[in-house]
Order: C-alpha cells, then sequence, then structure tokens
C-alpha cells in the first residue's frame, strides 16, 4: 500500500471512476474531480468513500486554487490523471470556434494548468507520477472530430516532451490512448455509427473502463520508473502501430 495522493480529473464518473476505485484499491489516497454533475458526484463519494472536488480543469486559476487546497486538506499530489475530457463534435462546416475552445481547453488546456501546479513540488520531492489519458481519435483521426482529435494528439506530443523535462528528477509522463469504451461518452454515438465502429475493433467489443484503470495503476506504481514518454494503446487491436 503506497498512501501517496492521486488526483483523477473527471474522476467521478465513466472511465475516470474506475481510475479512482482502481487506485484507491491499490492503497493510494485518491482525491477525484468533477466538472458539475452534483448527484453523480455526490453518489459517488458516498458509495466510494472518495472526496470529490469541484472544479472546472480548463480554468487555470481554478486548478491552482483546487491544488492547494488538496494539498492543504489530504496531501501533495503525487500521482496525477489527467482523465477529464469532453466532445463536442461537428465536421468543419458546423464546427464553430467556440466549439473548438471549449474541447481544445477542456482535454488539452488541462494537461498544462494540472501538471505547471503539480510540477515544482513534485521536482521538489524527487518523485511524480503523470498519466494523461490521450484516445485512439488522436492517433487516427476522426470524421466529424477535428477538434477532439487536435487536443488528443496534442496530448501525446506534450507527454514525450513533458517526460523529458521530468526523467532525470524522478517524474514520469506517460500516456494512455483509448479505444471505444463503455461510458456515457461513447453511449451518445448514435447506435449505427458504434454499431460500424465496433465491427472495426478485433477483440469484437467495446472495452470496459476498468481495462484502462489497470494500464493507470501499472503506469503509476512506485515500480514504472523506467516507463516514461511511452503511450499505452488499449483499444481491442483497433489501431497498432
Ligand atoms: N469513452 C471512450 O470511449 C473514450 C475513448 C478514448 C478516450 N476517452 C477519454 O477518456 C476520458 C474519460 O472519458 P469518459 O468516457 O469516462 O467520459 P465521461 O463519462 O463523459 O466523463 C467525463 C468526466 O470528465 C469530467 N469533466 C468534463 N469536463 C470537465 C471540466 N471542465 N472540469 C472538470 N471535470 C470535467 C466530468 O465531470 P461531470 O461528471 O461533473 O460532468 C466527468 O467526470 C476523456 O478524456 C475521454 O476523452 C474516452
Amino acid at each position: 500500500m503506497t498512501g501517496r495522493v492521486a488526483l483523477v480529473t473527471g474522476g467521478t464518473r465513466g472511465i475516470g471512476r474506475a481510475i479512482s476505485e482502481g487506485l484507491k484499491k491499490a492503497g493510494y489516497r485518491v482525491v477525484a474531480n468533477y466538472g458539475g454533475n452534483e448527484a453523480v458526484a455526490q453518489a459517488f463519494t458516498a458509495e466510494t468513500g472518495i472526496p470529490a472536488y469541484k472544479f472546472d480543469v480548463g480554468d487555470f486559476a481554478a486548478c491552482q486554487a483546487a491544488v492547494a487546497r488538496i494539498a492543504a486538506e489530504v496531501g501533495p499530489i503525487e500521482v496525477l490523471v489527467n482523465n477529464a475530457g469532453i466532445t463536442r463534435d461537428a465536421t468543419m462546416k458546423r464546427l464553430s470556434r467556440d466549439m473548438w475552445d471549449q474541447v481544445i481547453d477542456t482535454n488539452l488546456g488541462s494537461c498544462y494548468n494540472l501538471c505547471k501546479c503539480v510540477w515544482d513540488p513534485m521536482l521538489e520531492k524527487g518523485f511524480g507520477r503523470i498519466v494523461n489519458i490521450g484516445s485512439v481519435n488522436g492517433q487516427m483521426g476522426q470524421y466529424g472530430q477535428v477538434n477532439y482529435a487536435a487536443a488528443k494528439s496534442g496530448i501525446h506530443g506534450f507527454t514525450k516532451a513533458l517526460a523529458q523535462e521530468g526523467a532525470a528528477k524522478g517524474i514520469t509522463v506517460n500516456a494512455i490512448a483509448p479505444g471505444y469504451i463503455d461510458t456515457e461518452m461513447v453511449q451518445a454515438v448514435p447506435a449505427d455509427v458504434l454499431k460500424k465502429i465496433i465491427a472495426r475493433i478485433p477483440v469484437g467489443r467495446l472495452g470496459h473502463a476498468q481495462e484502462i484503470a489497470r494500464g493507470v495503476a501499472f503506469l503509476v506504481a512506485d515500480e514504472g520508473a523506467f516507463i516514461t514518454g511511452s503511450t499505452l494503446s488499449i483499444n481491442g487491436g483497433q489501431h497498432m502501430y
């Protein structure tokens, strides 16, 4: 049991909830973040005993305040999982500047915001574990997801660059690129589109959130010190390279 403090953004439902629960089970002192869904967050805390902190990961000042509060109330963050993400799908014809900004700020800007807030304390401690949740669609591109694919692709570059800065300081920075996982985000995809997507997944089904959580626990372990700058693809064989 490590007792290390872990923050999981978007950690109260979907993939994030599975990550929060998986890390708690592995002995971490987990703190989950959420954006606004109060009812889900309250039920999550009641069921898991994991505290949930509401703040917008796309807002730098809010992230600074939250990280300071978590440090005071729970302890300095040693493990950061940047999982919170949104989609605002549209083809370029209908993709507004606002849809672009929302997706870039929430999915990619959040990685800067939170890494910036935890970076100096991690450097001082000589230890840190960061996992950024990308996407198979950041690797492959996807029709109607110019904003999302750009943000997720950016996460993969961000990860490789920051990993180089942390490597000699005991801080690892890795990414996970999930394929299609059976969460609310994917339930929002029209059934006929989803059927076609599943037909292209060699394993023949959607993934489960716990299958991503298992990858996170593997990457953030103290024993993971030699794994940095990598992207772990967990996609049922949908994309291999
Ligand atoms: N599901 C998939 O198939 C799939 C595939 C590849 C990658 N991913 C990535 O995996 C991550 C999790 O996806 P998911 O399917 O679990 O999503 P989800 O079920 O829609 O949950 C999203 C989570 O992010 C939080 N969130 C959204 N905007 C936020 C903000 N501005 N500030 C703070 N929290 C915010 C939500 O909080 P509230 O509950 O308060 O709204 C929620 O906890 C995302 O980064 C997604 O892009 C998912």
